[in-house]
């Protein structure tokens, strides 16, 4: 009778394991859902993210016969970043939209150029915080559940939409959080974004309309959202992200910085390069947005704070990394968000994230690395990278 009772507790408890995770990232789970989980993943060793395409910076087709753009199968996850989405459309990431580190630094370089230290800084920040440090994987929208696996695995990738750790709040075309979907094309938000082309771009999305449109998302934000919240690294990405579309989304032989509300609507909306459409120089590419952001910046310079529960209470936040402090950035993304996330990994886990943690230390060469988990398991990379080309021109490292 005690062997049937012990029995039947632990296979409850052996249904509440495997029931838990079905539907949720590794963020949070407690130590001993952890331990019910981890015999059943394929853990993988994180290797080391892939170098800079250093011959490969040419203007070139990318909308080519190997990378046909398809609609969406059943199951295929798309989220709030229309470059990831676009590339997974097209497949230079894996159509279904779960994709390692190294898959996305590659095909973001090799679909739109962007410089190798971005790329490892978003790849590694947002797998630290959204994604399966144990698998290696993530999905550049929902959670998910793992298809294709022999036997069968359980769906443990979390993915971009999770609010509040990299996704945040003023997106250009998709909603705060607080109004329910936050990661899905906006139709009234894109709209906004073609009056302000065509107010301050004559027609084209270009840096005049940028710098106005990020601040209007902004007051538009402070207003309607009582949970508005505008700290790093939201307070980063926001600026960065509006400088993405002059650089990524116009054509490598246009290179004017005018996007066309054509082209924009094939990228944002429908998640398609254009007929045609040739990538950026990389040579350029870094440079480019790094100024770009800092002038969209500097039109409407802004302390980062939030709103404290009522529409219009913005208020400062000091303790809030602002665009000055790339360092604090750094360390603030890892002190305030990957360890409450993770408070006292074990074994893989703590092995895992700590070689996460270096690749993404290798971005922020300038500053001094934390290791909230200890040293063993993982260094910086000796990388140099475009944040710190970034970090020397304005941000006081
Ligand atoms: C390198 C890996 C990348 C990661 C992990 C990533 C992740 C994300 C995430 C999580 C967001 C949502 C942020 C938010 O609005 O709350 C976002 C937005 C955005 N991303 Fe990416 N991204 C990556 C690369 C790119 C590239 C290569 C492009 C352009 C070609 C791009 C263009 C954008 C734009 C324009 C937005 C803003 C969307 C909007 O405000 O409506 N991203 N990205």
């Amino acid at each position: 009778m005690a062997k049937f009772s012990t029995l039947f507790v632990f296979s409850a408890l052996a249904i509440q394991v495997i029931a838990l995770p079905y539907y949720r990232s590794l963020a949070g789970l407690s130590e001993r859902e952890l331990e019910g989980i981890l015999p059943r993943l394929n853990v993988v060793t994180p290797p080391p993210p892939p170098p800079g395409p250093s011959n490969h910076t040419c203007v070139k087709l990318v909308n080519d016969a190997a990378h046909p753009f398809m609609t969406l199968q059943d199951g295929d996850i798309r989220g709030p970043c229309p470059g990831l989405n676009t590339l997974a459309s097209h497949g230079y990431l894996p159509r279904n939209g779960i994709a390692t580190p190294a898959q996305i630094i590659n095909a973001v370089q090799d679909g739109f150029s962007m410089d190798n230290g971005f790329a490892i800084l978003l790849a590694y920040a947002t797998i630290l915080v959204d994604g399966n440090p144990l698998t290696n994987l993530m999905s550049i929208g929902g959670k998910s559940p793992l298809t294709g696996m022999d036997p069968p695995q359980p769906a443990i990738v979390g993915g971009l939409d999770t609010h509040a750790v990299f996704e945040g709040d003023t997106s250009m075309t998709r909603a705060d959080s607080f109004f329910g979907d936050n990661h899905s094309f906006n139709q009234t938000l894109f709209d906004q974004f073609a009056n302000f082309s065509n107010q301050f771009g004559d027609g084209n999305y270009n840096l005049t309309a940028a710098e106005e449109y990020r601040f209007f998302r902004i007051q538009q934000s402070i207003a309607e959202n009582p949970q508005f919240s505008f700290i790093s690294p939201r307070f980063f990405t926001a600026y960065f992200e509006s400088a993405f579309p002059l650089v990524f989304f116009v054509d490598g032989r246009q290179a004017d910085g005018q996007l066309s509300m054509e082209n924009a609507t094939s990228f944002f909306r429908d998640m398609q390069f254009p007929d045609d459409f040739h990538r950026a120089d990389g040579s350029k590419t870094a440079d480019l947005v790094n100024n770009a952001a800092t002038a969209i910046f500097s039109a409407h310079p802004m302390q980062p704070g939030g709103n404290n529960g009522t529409v219009n209470s913005y208020t400062f936040d000091p303790n809030s990394a602002n665009l000055t402090e790339g360092c604090k950035l750094y360390t603030d993304f890892v002190n305030n968000v990957v360890v409450p996330l993770y408070p006292t990994p074990q074994g893989a886990l703590k092995v895992n994230l700590n070689a996460n943690l270096g690749f993404l230390f290798s971005a922020f060469p300038n500053c001094t690395q934390v290791f909230p988990y200890g040293q063993r398991g993982g260094t910086g990379w000796p990388f140099v990278s475009v944040i710190m080309d970034f970090c020397v021109g304005r941000i006081k490292c």
